[in-house]
C-alpha cells in the first residue's frame, strides 16, 4: 500500500518533564511550531499537566496523550489512572509499555497488553511501544523478539482493535542516547511488524496501521527516517522538548 494513504503520526513523550505551569507554557512555544502540520501530533505531558495541556490545545491541530493507563476501571491500585479518568478529560491516547515503565516499574508483555485493551475499551489510541536492548541486537533475536512483544501485546485483539492501536518500534540502546538507529535497521524492524500483523490480521489491515520508530529522532535525522516505506511517524524524547526541534520533525513528516 501507498504509505502516503497512512498519515504519519508524530507523537512526544515528555516523560517525567515539566510542572503544569511549564507544561503550558511550552505549549505555548509549540503550537506556533507545528501550526500547520500535514501529520497528526500528539503530546504526552505527565499526568498532572494534562489539564493545563488540554486547555491549551482545544481547537487546535495538537492531541494530548497520557504516558500510561492502568488496566482496571477503578478500585485498589494506589497510584494508577484508569483509562476512562483520561478519556473523560479529552485525552485521546495513551502511550503503554515504554521501555522505562518495563525496565523500571516491571512492566511486562502482559499488563502491556491488559492496560491497551483498557485504553482501546475506553475509545483511547494505544501507543504500544516494543523494543530490544543492546545485548538482544547482538545477539541477532530482535526481530524473533519484537514480534514476540507484538504478539502478546496485541493478544486478544480484532481488525476493528486495531484502528486505535500505534505500534512504536523503539530500540532501548537508542532512547535517550543520542544513538538513533539507521534507518535501514529502523525500516528492518518496522517492516517485520507490518508483516506479522499481515500474518494475524491480513495484509489490508496490516497496511492500515500506524508504525512508529523511536529513539534518539531529532531535527537532523527524522526527514530520513520517516522517508522509510514502513516508518509512518515517530515518538519523541528529548527532542519534544524542544519547540524548535519538535516542530522540524513535524515538517518532516508531512512532506
Ligand atoms: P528519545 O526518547 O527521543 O529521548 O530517545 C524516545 C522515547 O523514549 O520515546
Amino acid at each position: 500500500m501507498d504509505k502516503n494513504k497512512r498519515r504519519a503520526v508524530i507523537a512526544g513523550n515528555w516523560k517525567m518533564n515539566k510542572t503544569p505551569a511549564e507544561a503550558a507554557a511550552l505549549m505555548d512555544a509549540l503550537l506556533p511550531a507545528v501550526a500547520g502540520a500535514g501529520c497528526d501530533v500528539v503530546v504526552c505531558p505527565p499526568f498532572v499537566a494534562l489539564p493545563a495541556v488540554l486547555d491549551k490545545a482545544r481547537g487546535s491541530a495538537i492531541a494530548v496523550g497520557a504516558q500510561n493507563v492502568h488496566f482496571e476501571k477503578s478500585g485498589a491500585y494506589t497510584g494508577e489512572i484508569a483509562a476512562d479518568m483520561l478519556a473523560e478529560l479529552g485525552v485521546r491516547y495513551a502511550i503503554v509499555g515504554h521501555s522505562e515503565r518495563r525496565q523500571y516499574f516491571g512492566e511486562t508483555d502482559e499488563t502491556v497488553n491488559k492496560r491497551a485493551r483498557a485504553a482501546v475499551d475506553a475509545g483511547l489510541c494505544a501507543i504500544i511501544c516494543v523494543g530490544e536492548n543492546l545485548a538482544q541486537r547482538e545477539q541477532g533475536v530482535t526481530e524473533d523478539l519484537i514480534r514476540l512483544q507484538t504478539r502478546v501485546a496485541l493478544g486478544g485483539f480484532t481488525a476493528e482493535d486495531l484502528k486505535k492501536v500505534i505500534i512504536a518500534y523503539e530500540p532501548v540502546w537508542a532512547i535517550g542516547t543520542g544513538r538513533t538507529a539507521t534507518a535501514a535497521q529502523a525500516e528492518e524492524v518496522c517492516a517485520a511488524i507490518r508483516m506479522l500483523l499481515a500474518e494475524l490480521y491480513g495484509q489490508k489491515v496490516a497496511d492500515g496501521v500506524s508504525i512508529q520508530y523511536g529513539g534518539s529522532m531529532n531535527a537532523e535525522n527524522a526527514a530520513e527516517l520517516l522517508a522509510q516505506p514502513n516508518v509512518d511517524g515517530g515518538l519523541i524524547g528529548g527532542a519534544s522538548l524542544k519547540p524548535a526541534d519538535f516542530g522540524a520533525i513535524v515538517k518532516a513528516a508531512g512532506v
